[in-house]
């Protein structure tokens, strides 16, 4: 459990000040305040965990920068679910060497999933020397630390820990969206599905005090939010490891009667831990969408077994028609992997059943990466890359054509979609979102963001609905 500790929080709040007044005699040097950009690679998880980093680079007297070229401060949050993000990173540290050489005074920072592992530490220290500090997943906390020190002295600055601290920032994330915020209601995984890296980076399942959640909530809906985003690498087993019987359907209803908030969404949802308890609390609380995000990762019963997933097939099926049985008009989403070893044609095609049978709002498609320390990195039978290409795009297809068929049963509807912001390309249209998380265009003007409204939906394309206010 993690809990806020107060010596601890102490000792950081003096490295916080030290920081704001080494920036304050910088000020006065450079005729302006000092800048930090974080770009953010990854889940949501990450996104929300640099949204706390920026919190406390504010309170150390920094400055958001969009524009990395300038800023002082420049931070890599990173992510090792796939291969490619891992390549984008180093991609980028190659544009950084450049940039250092011509501005030596930044300070270039390396954090997140990909700096638990020692082989990525090792190339670093390798090959891209001009990185000043790194830190990983369990000690984001201890940045005013991390940072003090390497202001002050000189040399690359590692410090990685093998696992977490009972301790919890008071920090307060600096919100990308005004209106909507994450929350994490537990941190780390302990379901090993046999490809993934995330049990190994983000360590075990810990689920936060409900009360500290319940606060949280709170504070940020007396700050005008109105969407909340509730998150976890497995939400459904929430409370598991807290001794009061805490459960996630529970933390669910307590959330829904929070004044304020008005939605309420969550992700990740592992199938075989979604409780009848947490479908029924989606179907009676009015504020929370009627959207679950159920990873499928395989229709194949064989592979499933082979990815340590712990459900079937079947079982998928049928926890997805009793969700729809449940919640009528529930939207169901997914994550799925094509490619993974062995996998055969006969497999895929058990894939594309489940897709036909469900009929996803949403899915995040992935072609299997291989990871090392993964037990699935040492199966045999790797599916070549132009065999594994050739079913991802069909199964694109396949999803898309679902997608826009769901998509037309919703014209002529009225839905309630939750404005967000202006249309980045038509100043005239207002972008919002379906409770199924759905993109919706309307006309109207800035006046609505924020609001919730029901739009009558005129028609429809793969990736977005159009609609005007009913
Ligand atoms: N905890 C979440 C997933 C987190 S990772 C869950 O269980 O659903 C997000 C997605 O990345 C996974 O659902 C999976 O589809 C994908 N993924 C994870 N490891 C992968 C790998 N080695 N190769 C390809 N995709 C992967
Ligand atoms: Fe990875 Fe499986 Fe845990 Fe999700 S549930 S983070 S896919 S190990
Ligand atoms: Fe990536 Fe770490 Fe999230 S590996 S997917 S950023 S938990």
């Amino acid at each position: 459990m993690s809990k806020i500790d107060k010596n601890k929080l102490a000792e950081q709040k003096k490295y916080i000040t030290a920081v704001k007044e080494l920036n304050q005699a910088n000020k006065q040097v450079l005729g302006r305040q000092k800048t930090a950009y974080i770009s953010t690679f990854g889940c949501q998880m990450n996104a929300h965990d640099s949204e706390i980093l920026l919190g406390l680079l504010f309170e150390m007297g920094y400055a958001a920068s969009e524009n990395e070229k300038e800023a002082d401060i420049i931070i890599y949050n990173t992510c090792c679910v796939r291969e490619n993000a891992e390549n984008r990173v180093y991609g980028n540290l190659g544009y950084l060497k450049k940039l250092k050489q011509e501005r030596p005074d930044i300070k270039i920072v390396l954090c997140g999933c990909m700096m638990q592992q020692d082989t990525v530490i090792s190339k670093i220290k390798e090959s891209y020397r001009n990185v000043d500090l790194i830190f990983g997943t369990f000690n984001m906390h201890v940045l005013p630390e991390l940072l003090y020190t390497c202001l002050t002295s000189g040399g690359m600055i590692i410090d990685v820990w093998e696992s977490h601290d009972e301790f919890e920032t008071e920090t307060v994330a600096v919100r990308q969206h005004k209106y909507k915020a994450s929350v994490n209601i537990m941190y780390g995984c302990n379901n090993f599905c046999s490809y993934c890296i995330v049990p190994y980076v983000r360590g075990r399942e810990r689920s936060r005090r409900k009360a500290d959640i319940i606060n949280e909530v709170k504070e940020l809906a007396a700050d005008g939010v109105i969407e909340i985003m509730l998150l976890g690498q497995n939400v459904n087993s929430y409370g598991n490891d807290l001794v009061n019987g805490e459960t996630f359907g529970g933390l669910l209803r307590e959330i829904n009667s929070i004044q304020g908030v008005k939605r309420i969404r969550f992700m990740t949802s592992h199938p075989k831990d979604l409780s009848d308890e947490v479908i029924y609390a989606i179907r009676d609380c009015d504020n929370i969408c009627n959207h679950i995000h159920l990873p499928l990762q395989s229709g194949s019963s064989r592979v499933l077994e082979l990815m340590n997933r712990k459900y079937s097939k079947d079982d998928y099926l049928y926890l997805a028609d009793k969700i729809k049985k449940e919640i009528p008009g529930a939207a169901i989403t997914t994550d799925i992997i094509v490619g993974f070893p062995s996998e055969t044609e006969e497999d895929f095609l058990e894939t594309l059943d489940v897709v036909k049978r469900v009929g996803y709002s949403t899915a995040y498609t992935f072609l299997y990466s291989k990871r090392t320390g993964t037990p699935a990195a040492n199966m045999d039978e790797q599916v070549p890359e132009d065999v594994a290409k050739e079913r991802f795009n069909r199964l694109l297809k396949m999803l898309n054509d679902g997608i826009y068929e769901i998509n037309k049963q919703l014209v002529g509807e009225t839905i309630e979609v939750f404005a967000e912001e202006v249309n980045e390309k038509d100043e005239t249209l207002i972008t919002g979102r379906a409770y199924n998380n759905t993109t919706v265009h309307f006309k109207g003007d800035s006046s609505l963001i924020g609001k919730i409204l029901n739009i009558k939906v005129t028609d429809c394309k793969t990736f977005y609905l159009m609609g005007v206010i009913a």
